[in-house]
């Protein structure tokens, strides 16, 4: 199916992108017990059971209120507002169990089917246009599947048998020598989207920015890299941290990434219910931005900004000109880089020879987030569409913004202007990071 974005879709495609988005959501989590789905796995982090009616619901208010003004939901006023209810209550609400909700998903499904025929072709009004109300959906969908998986990461009790069914390619023997950087020349450079067919709001409008010339990691951060920080006494070196993330990685008694456990000979590392010998050659993961910021200074380096990191992933300076992707304008898969969650595991840095800027950075899209020095806020005219609850009610200091998606990313929802974001002490994402540096003058 050619999903370009721009593109209308055709009511048959809309259902079959729903279909797809449904049978992943289901695999995840068609394992799990009724206890396991209703459970409170991490205070940080939703029952399961509430992403999934969370889910059926945000497609009820958006494919059937918004569009048709079927009345019979809740609105964003129930059970599944994210805002009345703070993650770490929603296992006090009435929880439906793993058949009603099931149910409830299906049934919304089948009247948002029943309403493709009357609605999708008519293609009216800013909703409507370019099917952006669909992929907002099925990207709601995505993301949450992800949020799923940052949840079984953190499971309580047996741990999630991640139903893995593909292998990373092996990393081929021609590579950059580790800790490669590579040069961007600065410049006027192109920014952000004007894409309204999937991109959110947050990421528009495109704009130009000014950047000064500056190296950046060819790969993420590696655990072989990061190990020598700790190895080095990084967390005990107050020197290398901003004082409150050192006050909290102390009050919080951390000394290495979240899911690293020192076994007598050496360290391990925990991807749901595979736990294998740190990879030297992987990209650290489940690192917060303090962390990130520490390792960089102690590198005698510095984070990149989301802009510098967005550069880096898409301009080709020679060519003065963009692409939506590092490889060029074709989607994200599986093939080109560690995306789509079936690997559940990131993969050796440089595994994915085609996933590759124009500058030479390898892996931007999947495996981690990368976290960048950029807080959250919105481009210079901004303008909130379709909700402000999406992006708006976030923009400020607090966020720090993360690029580029992780293994754990569906496709749909990752490309180079997408931005995530967290506080910088949390470690539940799927995220790692990259440095960067200025260049010196009369070198
Ligand atoms: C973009 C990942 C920060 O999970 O809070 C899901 C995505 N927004 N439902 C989040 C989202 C509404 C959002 N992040
Ligand atoms: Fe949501």
């Amino acid at each position: 199916m050619d999903l370009k974005p721009g593109r209308t879709l055709a009511p048959h495609e809309i259902a079959e992108l729903l279909h797809e988005a449904r049978a992943r959501t289901l695999l995840l989590v068609g394992t799990l017990a009724d206890e396991e789905l209703r459970r409170q796995h991490d205070p940080l982090m939703s029952p399961i059971v509430w992403d999934l009616g969370h889910i059926a619901h945000f497609e009820e208010v958006w494919l059937l209120e918004n569009l048709e003004g079927a009345g019979g939901s809740e609105g964003l006023r129930g059970m599944y507002d994210p805002f009345r209810n703070p993650r770490s209550v929603r296992d006090q609400l009435p929880l439906p169990g793993a058949v009603e909700v099931r149910k409830f998903l299906g049934g919304i499904r089948r009247r948002v089917l029943d309403s493709l025929h009357r609605v999708a072709a008519e293609s009216r009004g800013t909703l409507l246009e370019e099917s952006f109300v669909y992929r907002m959906v099925l990207q709601h969908e995505y993301q949450h599947d992800e949020t799923i998986l940052q949840t079984l990461q953190l499971k309580r009790g047996d741990p999630y048998v991640a139903p893995r069914a593909v292998e990373p390619p092996e990393a081929p023997s021609e590579r950059p020598e580790p800790g490669t950087m590579v040069r961007f020349p600065g410049g006027t450079v192109d920014v952000g989207t004007d894409d309204r067919s999937q991109s959110y709001d947050n990421e528009r409008p495109a704009h130009q920015v000014e950047l000064a010339p500056f190296w950046i990691d060819a790969a993420p951060v590696t655990n072989g890299e990061f190990r020598a920080f700790v190895e080095d006494g990084g967390y005990t070196r107050p020197e290398l941290w901003q004082e409150e993330g050192f006050r909290w990685i102390r009050e919080e008694g951390i000394g290495s990434p979240k899911e690293w456990k020192e076994a007598g000979s050496g360290w391990t590392e925990r991807f749901f219910d595979r736990i294998r010998p740190l990879d030297p050659e992987r990209p650290v993961c489940h690192v917060c931005y303090w962390e990130a910021d520490a390792y960089a200074r102690w590198a005698g380096k510095r984070l990149p900004t989301e802009f510098e990191w967005e550069a880096a992933a898409t301009w080709d300076p020679l060519a003065a000109r963009r692409h939506l992707y590092p490889w060029g304008d074709g989607p994200a898969t599986p093939e080109r880089a560690n995306v789509d969650a079936l690997a559940f595991d990131t993969a050796p840095v440089w595994s994915y020879p085609s996933n590759v800027s124009p500058v030479g950075c390898y892996g931007m899209i999947g495996d981690v987030w990368e976290w960048t020095s950029s807080d959250f806020h919105g481009y210079p005219g901004y303008r909130t569409f379709p909700y402000p609850e999406y992006s708006e009610v976030f923009f400020g200091d607090e966020y720090k913004v993360l690029r580029g998606g992780s293994f754990a990313t569906r496709t749909g929802a990752i490309r180079a202007t997408f931005r995530n974001w967290d506080y910088p002490i949390r470690r539940q994402i799927f995220a790692g990071f990259r440095c960067a540096r200025d260049e010196v003058e009369g070198v």
